[in-house]
């Protein structure tokens, strides 16, 4: 069905077209072109009155609102279409872009169920179900998990547009597909998640297995504290790590430093108190007899890691030795399948792996160095060969590091008002066009711009929502207030009675 002409000057990557109605930004029409048909978005979406042009005052708004209600050529209809290339090339996967734009009159036709389900909801199992078309809204939307896993994914937007739905939907279809997935879960927003396959841990830190600079982070050594900090690497021996009795072996190595050592008396006995400090304080998560915690990680799993009792720098220490570890143990499974195998240490996940880092800029922040930032840029980096996936989940984009974000080869991009978040997200995707960003503070929670290579196209989605679970809803202040009185209530009376009670029993 024709709903527009193209008119004005043409371009080969847009054009502009006069519609018979109302068009939506992030709608896809086509573009019936000499050279065959061509996808376009629309961009950009206009309406204006002649009637309701320059009117001057109220009552003459009146009057040419009435002349407007009559005259069916009154409205103009103006649209920016976006060439996104050829409809039978994109069906195949390639962009190709007319060489010669439309010529005006060439005629806009509405786009087909028929014309865009190839493109953006391929049959093949590795293109999953995310949601549909927020403007073609019949036509179902589908990521290439494939390319997540070797290229990486960021999930950017503000608090509470629906970052964490997209995880639980992504980690619904890799259960289903028996892939293995780690969510560190920084909120503890993915304990009631209903997945099978699903295995859920507080995760642990071995201290025997850390580094002395490590261990100091853990047990929160302040990192000047030079003199606590060479009390604790000096008696961190390797009899402490082989030790039945870790943290005794560890407390008399520090005791015995701080008797032996001119005047290091004082400096042994704060880090006894951290050591005590810690052990009880973070005893689920400190615990030196739990092996390796990497192997608590299940292949074929939804493994969710909740590091929600750990402190940013606990968290740190223990997300770089997972990511550590983890790589490490893909490198090893590709190699030995290639006959390179070093033999230096056993591995157990013998297919890729897909790792998720929620508030990714606590531990990937711009402008510092963390050890986490460190591994993930390497698992980005690395990742592809040895199949180690790794996305990013975060609502302050302008705070993530830019080389990482900048090489997550996928993004999914929900509401997001900051101007600094918007340029920072530019320049991680260079496809994401002007228009589309000044979209974003448009969306809705749920919707999405998915841009990258997990998609044929960039596409504006509407995401399904995945019930049945419990993550990051806000508090329903009103009513637990509500609560909070009428527990106030019965405590009050309960009192009274006991009151009364102890008196008469008086
Ligand atoms: N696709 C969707 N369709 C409908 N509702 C949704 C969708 N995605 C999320 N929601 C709603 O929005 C709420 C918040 O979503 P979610 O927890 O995924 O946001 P978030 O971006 O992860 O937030 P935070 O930044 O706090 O982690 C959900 O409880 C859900 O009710
Ligand atoms: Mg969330």
């Amino acid at each position: 069905m024709t709903i527009g002409v193209v008119i004005g000057e043409s371009k080969p990557t847009e054009v502009t077209a006069q519609s018979s109605k109302p068009l939506s930004v992030g709608e896809y029409v086509i573009i019936d072109s000499q050279d065959g048909k061509i996808l376009g978005l629309v961009e950009k979406s206009a309406i204006s009155s002649e009637a309701l042009t320059n009117v001057r005052n109220f009552d003459e708004a009146i009057e040419s609102k009435e002349v407007a209600e009559i005259n069916s050529r009154d409205k103009n209809y103006k649209v920016k279409i976006g060439i996104l290339g050829f409809l039978d090339k994109l069906q195949k996967g390639h962009v190709i872009i007319p060489a010669v734009p439309p010529l005006p009159g060439t005629s806009v036709l509405e786009a087909t169920q028929q014309d865009l389900a190839m493109i953006f909801g391929p049959a093949s199992k590795e293109w999953i179900r995310i949601g549909a078309l927020l403007r073609n809204a019949s036509i179902e939307a589908r990521i290439n998990i494939n390319k997540i896993v070797s290229r990486h994914l960021a999930i950017l937007a503000m608090t509470g547009m629906g970052k964490s739905n997209l995880v639980s939907l992504i980690a619904k279809h890799v259960a289903s597909l028996n892939g293995t997935l780690v969510i560190f879960d920084y909120h503890n927003d993915y304990e009631n998640l209903d997945v099978s396959k699903m295995n859920y841990m507080v995760a642990k830190i071995n201290p025997r297995l850390l580094p002395a600079d490590k261990l100091a982070e853990v047990i929160e050594l302040r990192e000047n504290a030079d003199k606590q900090q060479r009390v604790l690497r000096e008696s961190f021996t390797e009899s402490v790590k082989q030790s039945k009795e870790f943290w005794a072996t560890l407390e008399e190595n520090v005791a015995l430093f701080g008797r032996t050592t001119k005047g290091y008396a004082d400096s042994a006995s704060r880090v006894l108190d951290k050591i005590d400090d810690a052990k009880h304080r973070f005893s689920d998560i400190l615990d030196p007899d739990c092996g390796d915690p990497v192997d608590l990680i299940k292949e074929g799993r939804v493994n969710i890691l909740n590091i929600a009792e750990l402190s940013e720098r606990q968290a740190n220490a223990g997300l770089s030795y997972y990511l550590q570890e983890l790589l490490q143990q893909r490198k090893e499974s590709v190699w030995e399948r290639k006959g390179k195998a070093t033999h230096k240490r056993s591995y157990k996940f013998l297919a890729p792996i897909f790792v998720i880092i929620e508030e990714a800029h606590v531990f990937i922040p711009k402008g510092e160095h963390t050890d986490t930032k460190y591994w993930a840029s390497k698992v980005a980096r690395e990742g592809r060969k040895f199949g180690i996936g790794l996305g990013v989940v975060s609502q302050r984009p302008r705070n993530i590091d830019p080389n990482v974000l900048s090489q997550m080869g996928s993004l999914a991009i929900m509401k997001i008002v900051q101007d600094d978040d918007q340029q920072q997200i530019a320049s991680a995707a260079e496809s994401l066009s002007k228009d589309l960003i000044l979209q974003l503070s448009s969306l809705n929670i749920g919707d999405a711009v998915f841009i990258g290579q997990w998609v044929n196209l960039p596409s504006i989605v509407h995401i399904d929502e995945v019930k049945g679970k419990r993550s990051g809803s806000d508090l329903d202040a009103v009513s637990e207030w509500n609560q909070t009185d009428k527990f106030k209530d019965i405590a009050k009376e309960t009192t009274q009675r006991l009151i009364q009670k102890d008196l008469l029993l008086d």
